[in-house]
């Protein structure tokens, strides 16, 4: 871990003795995917931590040791809670106590894909009304460039207090992947810049205590679009190998096979896969936060658009695969039974946020089919007035259609093969499995 010689003046210093020697009180504002693992590792790196939701069921969770956080066991959390390393509040006044604040909210997209900065402004309102010198503050939520020192800064400013002099002010975007077995939050390296030199230096002792690879940029501007470069880059990748898998199919081709061969490239190229659509909280919105702040500089962000579009026809496309599968079997979609499998956005994960299943299924079911899903990591589902439950894999038996939107790795897929009498398979699950019943996008 990367320890720094942080400015000599007299906040900066008492802040980074209490850092140094985990005296620092750390405040996690947005105990969600990215908040409470963020917390979890602040309390065993050592430090006394409170995190701060507004909903009270999160907080009594907390309190409790019980996760709602796949990448984190209760067996993690639990001993932390009864060590009182972590406790959990919705009372923003514990910011008095506070050394740091991590915020970690969501920043989700309107209905017209502009930002939406509510949640972040609410947050730092909260946090304003408590403030107080000796404090850093680092932004965690992936938002446009400029947001750190055109939003957050005045509002924490208002009393006085001056950035890298009085408080620390630094963005640092978040990497997490849930269900990454590999790369959790405390090895992912973590970039970090601040409004002013002292304000970077804070930010990476800051992380540095406990994350393993830290790497501090020249600016908060710098930091907010490092970002939004990883997410448009795999964005716009993503839209690129659907468009060619759209082609690929036009022209009789596996595009499967393509990309593997493809990656036998020891150089200059990476793989993208195609799929039922973009989902989850960052790879379809984040990009957008880009497009909205460079209209404003006058430039358009062309791949972004383009990439939004493509991506946006894949459950179409994997609708009309499924109506032609049928058709192909003698039976129109109306009246067809069709299972889904899978709905969360990705593989071996609960979140269902943006989740192209979502549209895979209402679209089928406006072409009069007659859906039901399976999902072992989604019990319910309630989506416009629809109230589902999941149904078991053998239900696959009775389907007219089976179509595999997510490929958690708990399904049975030998069995699926032999059950089903049609399989539409977005997610090419079904790799080098040979049989007529199977559709590949
Ligand atoms: N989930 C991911 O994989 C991921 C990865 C990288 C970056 N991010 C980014 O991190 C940020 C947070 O994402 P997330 O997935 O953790 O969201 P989340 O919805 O899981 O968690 C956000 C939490 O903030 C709380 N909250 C909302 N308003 C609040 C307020 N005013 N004060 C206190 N708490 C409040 C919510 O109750 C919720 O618990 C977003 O900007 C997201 O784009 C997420």
């Amino acid at each position: 871990m990367v320890e720094t010689n942080v400015v000599a003046e007299p906040t900066a210093a008492i802040l980074e003795e209490k850092i140094r020697s985990r005296r620092a009180r750390v405040g996690i504002v947005g105990l969600g995917y990215v908040g409470l693992p963020l917390a979890v590792e602040f309390a065993k790196a050592g430090f006394s931590v409170t995190g701060i939701d507004i909903s009270e069921e999160k907080t009594r969770r907390v309190n409790a040791g019980e996760s709602y956080v796949g990448d984190i066991s209760n067996a993690t959390l639990a001993p932390l809670v009864e060590s009182g390393k972590l406790r959990a509040t919705s009372d923003f006044s514990a910011v008095l106590e506070l050394d740091t604040i991590n915020i970690c909210v969501p920043t989700p997209l309107r209905k017209t894909k502009d930002p939406d900065m509510s949640f972040i402004v609410s947050s730092c309102q909260e946090i304003a009304r408590h403030f107080h010198a000796g404090t850093l503050v680092i932004l965690e939520s992936t938002t446009y460039p400029g947001t750190t020192e055109e939003l957050v800064l005045p509002m924490l400013t208002k009393g006085g207090l001056q950035v890298g002099r009085d408080f620390f002010l630094c963005f640092s975007p978040e990497r997490v992947d849930p269900g990454n077995p590999r790369y959790q939050t405390v090895n992912i390296p973590k970039v970090v810049g601040g409004c002013t030199e002292a304000c970077t230096q804070i930010g990476r002792l800051f992380y540095s205590q406990a994350l393993q690879t830290v790497v501090p940029v020249s600016s908060t501007q710098v930091a907010e679009m490092v970002k939004l470069l990883e997410n448009t880059f795999r964005m716009i990748n993503i839209g690129l190998v659907n468009e060619m898998a759209m082609m690929c199919d036009r022209i009789g081709i596996n595009v499967w096979e393509v990309i593997d061969a493809a990656a036998t490239k020891p150089f200059g190229f990476m793989p993208f896969y195609p799929g039922p659509g973009l989902g989850g909280h960052c790879i379809p919105i984040d990009p957008f936060y880009l497009s909205w702040k460079t209209k404003q500089a006058g430039i358009e962000a062309r791949f972004i658009e383009l990439a939004g579009y493509i991506n946006g026809q894949m459950p179409h496309f994997v609708v009309d695969k499924v109506q032609n599968a049928l058709n192909d079997a003698g039976k129109p979609v109306k009246g067809s039974h069709i299972l889904i499998m899978g709905v969360a956005y990705k593989r071996d994960i609960e979140d269902m946020r943006e989740s192209p299943a979502l549209d895979v299924l209402l679209l089928l079911q406006r072409r009069g089919g007659i859906v039901s899903y399976c999902d072992p990591h989604v019990p319910q589902l309630r989506l416009d007035g629809l109230s589902l439950q999941s149904v078991s894999q053998e239900a696959a038996a009775e389907a007219d259609c089976v179509v595999i939107v997510t490929d958690h790795k708990a399904f049975d897929y030998t069995s699926l093969v032999e059950r089903a009498s049609l399989i539409v398979d977005s997610r090419n699950a079904l790799k080098g499995v040979a049989s007529p019943k199977i559709v590949r996008l």
